[in-house]
């Protein structure tokens, strides 16, 4: 599954990810560096945070209250902000796109 992380300067990183795995480790194996996950994928630092837009929303399961309340936590939070470690890859999501936040904290 191919997933495109877009930094904030608009450069696009397209990396292959493997099926069952999360957005955050795909990041983490990929030296992505906007991605800090300081808890490891446990939905409780908040800085795994990135941008999904609307058409890609519908794709993802909706943040369950856990990753609500810890998106309250973010920096920047914005619509699309999801947490990326509760973001499972599968074959749907072949070319999503990730915005990256400037900062995690
Ligand atoms: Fe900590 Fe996602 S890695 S909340």
């Amino acid at each position: 599954t191919k997933l495109v992380f877009v930094k904030p300067d608009g450069t696009e990183m397209t990396v292959e990810a493997t099926n069952g795995s999360t957005v955050m480790q795909t990041a983490l194996d990929n030296g992505i560096e906007e991605i800090v996950a300081d808890c490891g994928g446990s939905c409780s630092c908040a800085t795994c945070h990135c941008y999904i837009d609307d058409a890609w929303q519908s794709k993802l399961n909706p943040p369950d209250e856990i990753e609500t309340d810890m998106l309250d936590c973010v920096l920047d939070r914005k619509p699309g902000s999801r947490l990326s470690c509760q973001i499972e890859v599968s074959d749907d999501l072949d070319g999503l796109h990730i915005a990256l936040p400037s900062a995690q904290f």
